[in-house]
């Protein structure tokens, strides 16, 4: 599945593709400890592994598919890829049914164990479901579309909070053959309204209503009023999460709510919302498809308090958590006690996506939350990568970790670096663009129905690679450490410097728990520097001596141009409910372009704009 790479494939027996290099490790009894390992003859260990799978990419990916996946017909060629065209085919011939990859087969050996926690926004009241309970669901979903009229090849925008309900509609899509397209349920009608018309949908799902961190959210309403300007709609499908009635129109079909169980089992936590990437790869299907236990979680972070992680943690007996860095600086904020109230002595691993994780947050998450024994795994990829690309441990669980860096590359990933010239960077200690070298079976092939798009924004950048968007840096070891969106990018006099080059170093003054920092134009230097700073609550400072702390710290650490012309201090930063910081937000409000702020659906609170603006108000 995933995170430190304990449940790697076991894979057909191969032979080596020409480049490989034996580099087992002497009086190793690698089957014993590394069975994945053992089918392919000569490789002796997961680092071996990992050079195979780049190396010989096309035996190693086929196998893979062939242990890991039921084939309705088994493909007859591996991939016919070319990155320098844009074109992206996998496992030609070949044909699958993925929800039953996540169902089925589990269902045959394991019927109980549980697939699904619900961790819901009201503390304490988890829902369980059973693989054999999932299955049931979205075989009756799946027949309800059918019968509704819902057709292969038709996308079906599913508009709900991440709930049970949820994921078995999304395995019903699939396994009727239907697409789906999963809306964030904080979209506003408007979105929501975009997205039905770009997917053409007939049928929507969604819930009367949604609860998130103890308010309820009105998402048949937003439903109603999207569907105004989307003459494609024909039928609403509505299931009831609350007891309240919504009222019905004669589009909308009401559904019923099940019956759980509860059976033991490893239990993986990814709260993330489905409405984002990492919902869909790892709440949804990668879990099921490795029959693994999987948590919805429901609420917010500090709902009903800020132990809601691990008070979570400690009930339902969470080995892996992942979560956001965002997150962790938030809840780093409230201080220790949080986490020492409950016992985390289940978790095993801990992870990180979503944006750098600073050395602070990643120190305290190590050392607080995991009490030093956990690893944390920061994970790099995107929506476009599908899944996991870089991260620390995936071919040798006791390799060592570097905080803040998700080091190495996954199984099948040959990451590289190019300069300004479009050269592949070969050295170490240096920074580039991102790309990734050959393709990977999860790797996105086009966007829907814009396929010049795609080429134009990942393929034709650096012809022959996937570009990601994203700068790295490669240490002297040749770790991996992302610097953020290369658009983050900011020239101060000349000097160029990621973004969150200058917010890693703000975060580790002892008053600060995040901040944001953006590039404003100045008529000197061409771009001054603008943080946004939050301070942490449990410790009691003056602005002035963290303003002196933090230019001390950005001109030793970096240089003096580094150092903020302005930081503006903040209760709290725009985000969305993923926990990306809207810096197109800040940049706005920095730049007094307070008409163009956009869509602001997105924001977890739309509050925090009002406070912004005025806080900048204030500075100036
Ligand atoms: C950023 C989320 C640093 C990166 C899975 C990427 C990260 C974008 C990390 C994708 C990480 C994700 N360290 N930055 N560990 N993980 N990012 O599509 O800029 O929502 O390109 O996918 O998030 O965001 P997306």
């Amino acid at each position: 599945m995933w995170l430190s790479g304990g449940r790697m494939a076991s894979v057909g027996r191969q032979s080596f593709g020409s480049c490989f290099r034996v580099l087992g490790r002497r009086g190793c009894n690698t089957a014993a400890v590394m069975p994945e390992a053992a089918g392919f003859e000569g490789v002796s260990d997961r680092s071996d592994l990992q050079d195979f799978s780049v190396c010989s990419s096309d035996s190693f990916w086929a196998a893979v598919a062939r242990q890991r996946l039921s084939w309705i017909r088994p493909f007859h060629t591996v991939q016919d890829c070319d990155l320098s065209q844009g074109r992206i085919r996998w496992f030609e011939g070949g044909k699958l049914n993925v929800s039953v990859n996540c169902l089925d087969r589990h269902v045959h050996t394991c019927p109980e164990r549980v697939a699904v926690i619900w961790e819901r926004d009201e503390p304490k009241s988890e829902v369980k479901l059973s693989y054999r309970q999932l299955l049931e669901m979205t075989c009756r979903l799946g027949n309800l579309l059918r019968r509704r009229g819902v057709k292969k090849g038709d996308c079906v925008t599913i508009y709900m909070p991440p709930c049970p309900l949820a994921v078995a509609s999304m395995l019903a899509c699939a396994r009727i053959g239907a697409a789906h397209n999963v809306v964030f349920a904080g979209f506003s009608a408007d979105a929501l309204a975009e997205r039905i018309r770009d997917a053409q949908s007939s049928t929507v799902i969604t819930v009367n209503q949604g609860v998130r961190g103890g308010k309820v959210i009105e998402l048949k309403k937003t439903v109603d009023a999207a569907i105004q300007s989307c003459p494609t709609v024909q039928q609403v499908f509505v299931a009831m999460r609350t007891e309240n009635p919504v009222v019905m129109t004669a589009k909308d079909v009401a559904m019923e709510e099940y019956v759980f169980s509860y059976h033991d089992g490893d239990v993986f936590s990814c709260v993330a919302d489905i409405g984002w990437i990492t919902g869909h790869s790892y709440s949804v299907y990668g879990p099921l498809a490795n029959g693994g236990t999987t948590v919805l979680f429901e609420s917010t972070p500090i709902y009903p308090d800020p132990g809601r992680y691990w008070e979570m943690v400690q009930r339902l007996k969470i080995n892996q958590f992942y979560g956001a860095p965002t997150a962790i600086r938030l809840l780093l904020k409230y201080g220790d006690k949080w986490v020492h109230k409950y016992d985390r002595s289940t978790l095993k691993t801990l992870g990180s996506v979503g944006e750098p994780i600073n050395t602070e947050a990643w120190e305290w998450y190590h050392r607080v939350v995991g009490q030093g024994r956990c690893p944390v795994v920061d994970t790099w990829w995107q929506t476009e990568t599908g899944g996991i690309c870089i991260a620390p441990r995936p071919a040798d669980p006791d390799a060592e970790i570097v905080p803040g860096m998700a080091m190495r590359p996954f199984f099948g990933i040959k990451p590289v670096l190019m300069d300004t010239e479009g050269k592949v960077v070969t050295s170490n200690d240096t920074s580039g663009a991102l790309c990734i070298a050959q393709p990977w079976p999860g790797m996105a092939r086009t966007i829907h129905n814009d396929p010049q798009r795609f080429t134009e924004t990942y393929c034709q950048p650096y012809p022959g690679y996937f570009f990601t968007g994203d700068g790295a840096y490669r240490s002297k070891e040749g770790y991996y450490q992302i610097t953020g969106r290369l658009d983050d990018v900011i020239n101060v006099s000349g000097h160029r410097i990621g973004t969150a080059e200058i917010e890693d170093v703000l975060n580790q003054c002892s008053a600060v728990a995040e901040s944001a920092v953006i590039g404003f134009s100045h008529s000197i230097k061409g771009q001054g520097i603008y943080a946004f700073v939050v301070l942490k609550k449990s410790i009691d400072v003056q602005e002035a001596d963290v303003t002196r702390q933090i230019n001390d710290m950005a001109s030793k650490k970096i240089a003096k141009y580094a150092c903020p012309d302005y930081i503006q201090f903040a209760q709290r930063l725009p985000k969305t409910r993923s926990g990306k910081i809207m810096r197109r937000v800040l940049r706005k409000v920095v730049d007094s372009e307070l008409e163009g702020l956009g869509d602001l659906s997105t924001l977890d609170d739309p509050e925090v704009v009002q406070e912004i603006i005025q806080g900048h108000h204030d500075l100036l």
